[in-house]
């Protein structure tokens, strides 16, 4: 397959490299004007995407879609793995590695100019430990064998990367909704020291990069207890001397307990805003890690759902660039097709979803419009 590199691209859709052939309805017409990639630079900002490979041999795979590749070299500053990253693909077994997944995206990014996210060293979650990790022998110094099982994992991951991630999730959604840290056969063993331990060893193997505290808590209602506890946890873990350099706030807005109805909730936003304010308190940057905005509860009209979510999505995120401190927005996923949310929570009329910037066809909708008209509107951020 003949690969474009952004240059590359970005002479075609100015009509530069004529010779060059390309179908009809292909990269030039993805959107007109700057890309969200160009709006976010001059603000001092970032904008990208999560990209999954699925089954690295399998030609079927979304990741080998040529004009999924081209819309993402065209929109995208940075990518992030969606799951090539996680325990459950990184590690087959107790001693493998299997880096070929992560490391295609890795290489796409590098042969495009783009910079790459890492996401995530620790989703600290049993759901999403591989199978073998439950039946793990910890022998008889259990903490011991979990503090080595972590560190090497942390440590192989971030120096294999080293210089070429700017920014890591190191630890991935420890608070559940009651805001409490989950349990898992490493806190088991450790306690929550699990989570300084992530960071401080992420921290010794990368010395540069951006180190994260990533999770869903929400804006919305039912996400007050988890919105408390990842808040405490962030204290403590100043407090303990983790380096931890901010909270990476997922973003996936109009989730089951929003109300499109009564719009836009100005009294839960100043809540929200309440907790920003206490999270950038702590010194702590922002970061939008997995932007997407759920329509399950829209009319099938899809002007309205495309309308509907665009607006909700404008008035998010332009309280999220109200804070300086928020420099990256990442959606996760670039094309309705491709996100998460089909296969999850399905519509009561059975229609596909509509959660990000693009639909099935790359044509841009109006959250697109939303995202480069946010980014417009949003202050320079500080150098
Ligand atoms: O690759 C296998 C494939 O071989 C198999 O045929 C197929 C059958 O179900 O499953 C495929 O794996 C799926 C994988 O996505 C790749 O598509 C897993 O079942 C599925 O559980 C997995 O879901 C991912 C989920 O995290 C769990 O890891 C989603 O793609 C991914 O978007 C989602 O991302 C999370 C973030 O990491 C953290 N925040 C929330 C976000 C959304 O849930």
């Amino acid at each position: 397959m003949t690969m474009l590199t952004r240059r590359q691209s970005l002479m075609l859709a100015a009509g530069g490299l004529a010779a060059m052939a390309a179908p009809r309805g292909f990269a030039e017409d993805f959107f007109e004007g700057p890309s969200l990639h160009e709006l976010a630079q001059e603000k001092g900002m970032r904008f990208g995407s999560a990209v999954g490979v699925g089954d690295p041999d399998s030609l079927a795979s979304s990741f080998h879609d040529a004009r999924y590749r081209e819309l993402l070299i065209r929109e995208c500053g940075v990518l992030v793995h969606e799951n090539e990253l996680k325990w459950y693909v990184a590690r087959p077994d107790a001693e493998t590695f299997d880096f070929r997944p992560a490391d295609m995206v890795m290489d796409f990014a590098a042969e495009n100019g783009m910079e790459m996210r890492g996401h995530t060293l620790l989703w600290h979650h049993t759901d999403w430990f591989p199978d073998w990790f439950a039946n793990h022998d910890f022998g008889s110094r259990p903490g011991t064998e979990a503090e080595r099982m972590l560190t090497e994992h942390v440590r192989t991951l971030v120096e294999r990367y080293r210089g070429r991630i700017y920014s890591w999730d190191v630890v991935n959604e420890t608070i559940d909704e009651a805001g409490r840290l989950r349990q898992t056969p490493l806190s088991q063993h450790l306690g929550e020291e699990v989570i300084d331990i992530a960071f401080h060893v992420a921290k010794e193997a990368d010395p540069d990069a951006e180190l994260l505290y990533n999770d869903y808590m929400s804006w919305e209602a039912g996400y007050e207890r988890q919105q408390e506890g990842v808040l405490r946890l962030l204290e403590r873990l100043k407090e303990r001397g983790a380096p931890v350099d901010g909270l990476g706030v997922q973003s996936h807005i109009g989730s089951g307990n929003y109300d499109y109805s009564t719009g836009f909730d100005t009294a839960r936003a100043d809540g929200w805003r309440q907790f920003l304010d206490a999270v950038t308190g702590l010194d702590l940057s922002l970061s939008i890690t997995e932007f997407d905005v759920h329509d399950k509860n829209l009319p099938a009209d899809i002007e309205t759902r495309d309308r509907e979510v665009a607006e909700l999505a404008r008035r998010y995120l332009d309280l999220m660039f109200s804070y300086p401190q928020t420099k990256d927005i990442l959606v996760w996923g670039m094309a309705d097709h491709l996100s998460w949310y089909q296969g999850m929570w399905l519509r009561e009329d059975g229609l596909p979803k509509r959660p990000t910037p693009y639909d099935e066809d790359y044509r841009p909708k109006p959250l697109r419009q939303a995202i480069a008209d946010a980014i417009r509107a949003a202050e320079p951020r500080p150098a």
